[in-house]
């Protein structure tokens, strides 16, 4: 079965604009995301637009801040530090990769707690680890776990094995999984023996940045595959699945493009609006 993660993240944005309506005939107030963008990267060009585009079909307010990827740190840090105490601002996003003189870890730490609504801030990522569900869950994960939940599969139990150990995916989704009872094990594209370690597992997500990486002889009949990348060959998208091969013995699987990607951009507003209500709606409001 494929799972559709276009239509879920359709029904969530449409869900987010009556909430969104809700508190603007309410309280007057409508929530707002920053997004920054150095330089003219195509593909990030790309994401931010998406972005965009998805706070106008739901209501939010967005701001996007183009600035000169020859920026140095410290002004950078300054625009944050601008949007930190913008009233009109709830979320505050700076897309990624970021140019090689200026310290990634450095530019989401100055980003205020409160309104880190990618949740790549450290803070926010112990709280991941913690369970706290007041933080800010990382969208991709948080997303790939919406798409797991609705499957209505208890994890306990369970073998789930993540491909990747990235900041952004492999870590924080492998403890999401953790959180969920799942026996989770971490690999990467060089783990010796991944193909048994992924015969054992019941969920597999996949987040290595090759195309066709997962065959289908790696694959247990009937697991769960969440697909999580994004590459271009040939002016064609496709993801770390061989989709073909693999959808033949999975119960589950993500399709490229249409399954993780759009679910990253409703977590995002989502997280968006859960900055709004811990700022607007305190005492019942
Ligand atoms: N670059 C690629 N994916 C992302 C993302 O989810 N957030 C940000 N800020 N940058 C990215």
């Amino acid at each position: 079965m494929i799972i559709d993660g276009k239509k879920c993240s359709e029904e969530i944005l449409e869900n987010l604009k009556k909430e969104v309506s809700e508190y603007k005939e309410r309280i007057g107030k409508i929530p707002g995301l920053a997004v920054i963008i150095l330089g003219d990267n195509p593909a990030s060009k790309i994401y931010v637009r998406s972005k965009i585009r998805a706070c106008e079909k739901v209501g939010i307010y967005s701001k996007e801040i183009v600035l000169s990827d020859k920026i140095s740190e410290a002004e950078l840090i300054k625009e944050i530090e601008k949007l930190n105490s913008d009233k009109d601002i709830n979320g505050i996003l700076v897309q990624l990769p970021l140019p090689e003189h200026i310290n990634e870890k450095k530019i989401c730490d100055a980003i205020s707690i409160r309104k880190d609504v990618d949740g790549f801030k450290q803070e926010s990522l112990g709280k991941i680890v913690l369970g706290d569900e007041d933080g800010f869950i990382s969208c991709t994960p948080q997303g790939i776990i919406y798409l797991i939940d609705q499957l209505n599969m208890d994890l306990n139990g369970k073998n789930a094995v993540v491909v990747g150990r990235s900041n952004i995916v492999g870590k924080p989704t492998a403890s999401l999984l953790i959180n969920k009872g799942a026996t989770t094990t971490v690999c990467n594209s060089k783990t010796k023996d991944l193909t048994g370690i992924l015969k054992r597992a019941d969920i597999i997500v996949v987040a290595v940045g090759k195309a066709g990486f997962l065959k289908k002889d790696m694959v247990k009949e009937g697991a769960v595959v969440i697909d999580v990348g994004i590459n271009r060959e040939g002016g064609k998208i496709c993801g770390d699945v061989d989709f073909e091969g693999v959808s033949q013995i999975a119960s589950h699987i993500t399709p490229v493009p249409g399954g993780v990607g759009p679910m990253t951009i409703a977590m995002l507003l989502k997280n968006t609006v859960k900055a709004f209500c811990k700022e607007e709606l305190v005492n019942g409001k």
